[in-house]
């Protein structure tokens, strides 16, 4: 919300006081003075005039968890266990997802309660790659590493996908790096050729790998460079 507007929300002001505020110096956000009514404030940021705190705001958390199949990247869901339930940590119904994966999806997931982060981390035109393993059911026809490069027509939303890159491991497995992630997108870029996708796993989001140390369902806090990855310089 931005700064004005949050101040001239609270009872005791209009918008006049508000500007008068700002322009005297006496609001500090985060520690800074901040005249600019547009500045942004967030549920994250502490508000402060004078020596009065008029919003203390919150600790920012980041989580990276490696999912198991069969648990639902979501905070609620009435038939399955959620990626929530895995995580012990005080007010965790405050977290969400920076991106999903599919039930049967396993791999990197980030947490966060930080609104802007996971937009950074998810927005298409951040273009940040995400690295699939995929195992099929038949072998991969080398066709497809060129056919992924150019893009593939996704009926449904109109759209031509962003070129990706396809390296063939094994007659059947390959690692794919996505620049957006598209409903459903790996299991229906190997659908165009027929072939099954019957086990994904993520290792990546941007400069984040899944720590080879956590277990299926165990996680971790991120670290602060994890962090800053996903942080315009
Ligand atoms: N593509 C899929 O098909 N499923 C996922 O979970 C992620 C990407």
């Amino acid at each position: 919300m931005r700064l004005d507007r949050f101040l001239s929300n609270l009872p005791r002001f209009n918008r006049q006081d508000v500007r008068q505020l700002l322009a005297s110096g006496r609001v500090r956000v985060d520690d800074r003075v901040r005249r600019d009514g547009h500045d942004e404030v967030r549920v994250l940021s502490r508000v402060e005039l004078d020596a009065e705190v008029l919003q203390a705001g919150k600790a920012a958390r980041y989580f990276m968890l490696h999912k198991p199949p069969g648990v639902v990247s979501a905070t609620e869901h009435p038939e399955h266990r959620t990626v929530l339930d895995l995580l012990d940590e005080p007010d965790k119904q405050e977290l969400h997802l920076a991106g999903r994966l599919d039930l049967n999806t396993s791999g990197l997931l980030l947490l966060t309660n930080d609104g802007q982060w996971s937009r950074r981390a998810t927005a298409p035109a951040g273009k940040q790659p995400k690295v699939y393993l995929v195992d099929t059911a038949d072998p991969i026809d080398p066709a497809c590493i060129e056919v992924f490069a150019r893009g593939l027509y996704f009926r449904f939303e109109d759209l031509l996908t962003r070129p990706a890159e396809l390296q063939i491991l094994a007659p059947r497995q390959a690692r794919l790096t996505l620049y957006e992630g598209r409903y459903h997108q790996v299991k229906r870029m190997f659908g165009h050729f027929q072939n099954k996708v019957v086990r994904l796993h993520r290792l990546s989001m941007g400069a984040i790998q899944l720590d080879e140390r956590l277990c299926p369902g165990q996680y971790r806090v991120l670290t602060a460079e994890e962090i800053a990855s996903f942080c315009p310089d």
